[in-house]
């Protein structure tokens, strides 16, 4: 089945730990959590002190998205704030590896993301050493964006490379942007498990609902 990580981005930022409650309630596996810079991407959201806040307030898995410069500075920091997952984006890593040590080493789950325009070889070096790819079906930045297609194809690579190696159940693919009904099929399909859904969670009242039609439509 696949796991839905609501992104809390689209959530009501004045009552942050009642929409976490009602997405937990509701049927979420996972808190999908976007950190963003101002630098890494045009938009600025939140650091370690909202994930601190959350973690006595939700037993979901806290996957930290890290778009941000530098973020082996901050791993760290979001681990002791209660992060389960972090996840960096490789464009922003020059020593990817390392980073992913640092990750793991604290006992966490590691993850590498790839932009729209980053070819998919550029993670398969490290795909033995990490938990989950996130292949970026947007450009990262912002909520409500319109699914690129073109990305389907990237994840079908990964998928083929993850159970040539044999990583099968062990690395995750993950897509972030525009999923919804419709695009959650595409992308299962295409053999992505995790699905992180902003606006189509978030952005309508029944949530308990918004998850059941995206699982109802993804293909496993
Ligand atoms: C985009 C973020 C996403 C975003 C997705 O930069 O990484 O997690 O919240 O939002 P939707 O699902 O609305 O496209
Ligand atoms: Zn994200």
């Amino acid at each position: 089945m696949a796991i839905i990580a609501p992104s809390l981005l689209a959530a009501n930022f004045a009552t942050l730990a009642e929409e976490v409650r009602d997405i937990e309630q509701g049927g979420a596996d996972w808190l999908h959590l976007d950190v963003m810079d101002g630098k890494f991407v045009p938009n600025i959201t939140f650091g370690p002190l909202v994930v601190e806040a959350l973690r006595p307030r939700t037993s979901l898995f806290m996957d930290v998205h890290l778009m941000i410069e530098k973020p082996e500075a901050y791993v760290d920091a979001f681990v002791d704030a209660g992060a389960d997952g972090v996840t960096v984006h490789v464009e922003a890593c020059a020593h990817l590896h390392r980073t992913i040590q640092t990750i793991k080493a604290r006992g966490v789950k590691a993850g590498v993301a790839l932009n729209p325009a980053t070819p998919a070889e550029w993670v398969r070096p490290v795909l033995a050493d990490i938990d989950l790819v996130l292949v970026m079906t947007v450009n990262p930045g912002f909520g409500g964006q319109a699914f690129i297609p073109s990305t389907l194809k990237k994840i079908a690579a990964l998928r083929e490379w993850i159970r040539e190696d044999g990583l099968d159940g062990r690395v995750a693919i993950q897509v972030d942007g525009g999923i919804a009904q419709g695009t959650a099929r595409l992308v299962t399909e295409a053999g992505a498990s995790v699905l992180v859904a902003g606006s189509s969670v978030f952005g309508v009242r029944d949530r308990a609902k918004a998850m059941a039609e995206l699982r109802a439509d993804a293909a496993l």
